[in-house]
């Protein structure tokens, strides 16, 4: 089975986490988004997977090869200029041969891929789309569907006054690669405005699959936080690397961890992480690896990168710290602050409410406070 997975956009709204990292790439438990994400088509019968990429494609090339380190297959294709969602599919149609996933790839779901294709096959249809309900459809696609789920309506980013529904197009589609006669080749050119529209007006089959699997989109800092927290509690199935050393404590290889300090799950640490005395890591959080965490720090429900040294004393809540950062003795980080990468900050500040710290920032001791 192949799948086409969308792979564009800047990640405007997740920086300073995307400054040096493509959205795509930014870790989600350790592990580069796209890789979780490839692992689980894998685990679901997906063997093989074109990256429709819109830039940047030798940095996928160096993470991810040929796939061969997946045990998949993996084409990555780089388009000529933004080529829009049923664009870049049309765009590597050549490799395509029988029914087709395709996903957008800034989504975090586990989707039953299996039991969507079944439905796929049942209806006979040209074109399913997942489905998933949302308090606010108005950032989506909304679906309104007919009988037999046949969708009956595509609108995307309706305005408030025109949602007849709380179903929202949930990014994977499967295709018979057929209806790409209809995308004019090497063009702008959308499934949400161009795509489905027009098969709506030919009469293809299209129908909805609803579900209630868990489905979020990462782009923001607070889901990307959340995102995090929802896998620890279990709320999203999700494969940890590493073994559970203790209960919902996972642990990457190996650690260096004080018999004082206290270790609460539920919590991913990473290889090569050395925590000290009288250290406190209550989950749920992620500890990258080659992190070293000094005597009495204090972390609740953060997620770290790799490479950060956090000295004496320091208090990290509900943050996020990028790659190689030293925080001073002292400093508290919390309330969905977002430290990029190699910062060097102070002793005693304290970085709350949201705060954005650009890489490379330098902060003295005591340069910021609330
Ligand atoms: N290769 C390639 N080329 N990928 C693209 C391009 C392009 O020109 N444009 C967008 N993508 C990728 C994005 O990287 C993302 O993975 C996916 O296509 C969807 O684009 P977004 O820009 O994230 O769209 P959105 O979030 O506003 O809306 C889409 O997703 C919603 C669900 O999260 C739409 O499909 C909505 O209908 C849907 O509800
Ligand atoms: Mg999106």
């Amino acid at each position: 089975m192949k799948a086409v997975i969308l792979v564009g956009g800047l990640g405007t709204r997740l920086r300073p986490l995307t400054c040096n990292t493509p959205k795509p790439m930014i870790p989600l438990v350790n592990q580069p988004f796209i890789e979780a994400m490839l692992l689980r088509l894998r685990d679901q019968g997906i063997d093989e997977v074109v990256l429709a990429v819109q830039y940047l494609a030798d940095r996928f090339v160096a993470a991810l090869g040929d796939g061969s380190r997946l045990n998949m297959k993996l084409h990555i294709i780089e388009e000529p200029e933004p080529r829009g969602t049923a664009g870049a599919v049309k765009n590597v149609e050549h490799l395509l041969d029988g029914t087709t996933f395709v996903f957008n790839g800034d989504v975090m779901t586990d989707l039953d891929l299996r039991a969507m294709l079944a439905y796929h096959r049942e209806k006979q249809s040209k074109v399913t789309i997942s489905l998933t309900p949302v308090d606010d459809p108005t950032q989506f696609g909304l679906v309104e569907m007919g009988r037999d789920n046949r969708v009956s309506r595509f609108l995307e980013k309706p305005r408030a006054e025109d949602i007849t529904t709380n179903l929202i197009n949930a990014g994977t589609y499967i295709i018979e690669p057929e209806v790409l006669r209809y995308v004019p080749p090497a063009q702008f050119y959308m499934f949400e405005r161009g795509l489905f529209p027009v098969i709506l007006q030919t009469g293809d089959p299209m129908f909805g699959f609803p579900s209630r699997a868990y489905w979020t989109d990462i782009g923001k800092p607070q889901t990307y936080l959340d995102v995090h927290h929802d896998i620890l509690i279990g709320k999203v199935r999700y494969n940890f690397q590493g073994q559970q050393i203790a209960d919902r404590v996972w642990l990457e290889g190996d650690a260096d961890i004080h018999p004082s300090a206290q270790i609460v799950g539920p919590l991913v640490i990473g290889h090569g992480v050395s925590i000290g005395r009288g250290a406190r890591i209550i989950g749920p959080s992620v500890i990258g690896p080659n992190c070293t965490i000094g005597p009495d720090v204090s972390i609740e429900g953060v997620v770290l990168w790799e490479g950060n040294q956090i000295a004496e004393g320091a208090v990290l809540r509900n943050c996020v710290l990028g790659r190689n950062n030293q925080i001073g003795p002292k400093t508290q980080i919390s309330d969905g602050a977002i430290i990029s990468d190699e910062c060097n900050l102070g002793g005693d500040n304290r970085l709350e409410h949201g705060i954005r710290i650009w890489p490379g920032t330098q902060l003295g001791e005591q340069a910021i406070s609330f």
